[in-house]
């Protein structure tokens, strides 16, 4: 797990490769975990590995999760704006099943409302495929507590106990494959980075690189929001903290 995705599961909870691995015995014709262990070992093997990553990351996510970091998004999109700035690239980088970037897109649609001069890019993506696809299908049928009241009314279609984003919302995000570690070869620079909840099952090894390699997917000052339980303190020089109320950002150092 660690060599493909960074995720870590530490010994104490081996019992998870039990039980989320099970259902793939009898998917991939195998007779014990030791085969399929072995059998995701074939070069070939990326079709078993890729459900291996999918069974054994955590998903767990929803809509205006944290919802100081939805204030401090828009707040951020203000201070550009301000700056002068017209157009803006954000990146949702561990992006599950959609709900953080339809939810930046939602504060954003409401942002550039008000100021149409306003262009944003949404990209998100995430090591898991399947769950990509539910995320690019954007159907729900829990939008969770933390969703703005009259959003439900405005941005999703219901039908029976299923709700879909509309398409006004769910066109404005891109979505792609990309695993986190391959961090050096991205190539690309984002003016704010939503990197939420991944990190933290990464080793230490790998957590201190990939955040020093993430800044240059950064301008100097560009924002960086990572979980509530994802304290970067003094892991590198390259950032600097910011607040929003009692609750802690990131911005590249300059
Ligand atoms: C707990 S979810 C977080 C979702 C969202 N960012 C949030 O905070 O609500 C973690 C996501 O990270 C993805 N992930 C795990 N390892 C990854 C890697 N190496 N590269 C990209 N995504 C990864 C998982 O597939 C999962 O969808």
């Amino acid at each position: 797990m660690v060599h493909h995705s960074g995720v870590l599961i530490p010994a104490e909870k081996s019992y998870l490769f039990q039980n989320r691995l099970r259902p793939l015995l009898r998917r991939y014709h195998c007779d014990s975990f030791e085969t399929l262990y072995e059998r995701a070992q074939a070069p070939d093997a990326t079709d078993l590995v890729g459900a291996v990553i999918e069974a054994m990351t955590t998903h767990e996510t929803s809509f205006f999760r944290d919802p100081w970091a939805f204030e401090a998004l828009t707040e951020e999109l203000e201070r550009l704006y301000r700056l002068g700035k017209r157009e803006v690239s954000i990146w949702s980088a561990a992006c599950s099943t959609g709900e953080e970037p339809y939810s930046i897109a939602m504060v954003v649609y409401e942002f550039c409302r008000k100021r149409p001069s306003m262009k944003c890019t949404i990209l998100a993506s995430d090591i898991a495929d399947d769950t990509l696809a539910k995320a690019r299908k954007a159907e729900y049928f829990r939008l969770g507590s933390y969703l703005p009241e009259d959003y439900a009314g405005r941005f999703f279609l219901r039908a029976d106990r299923r709700m879909t984003l509309r398409e006004e919302i769910r066109g404005m995000v891109d979505f792609e494959h990309f695993n986190l570690l391959d961090i050096r070869k991205r190539g690309k620079v984002f003016d704010i980075i939503f990197c939420r909840n991944v990190a933290l099952y990464f080793p230490n090894d790998i957590r201190l690189p990939f955040f020093q390699d993430l800044a240059n997917c950064l301008p100097a000052g560009g924002m960086l929001l990572v979980g509530s339980s994802e304290s970067m303190y003094r892991a590198t020089a390259r950032y600097e903290r910011a607040r929003h109320g009692n609750h802690f950002y990131y911005r590249r150092a300059r």
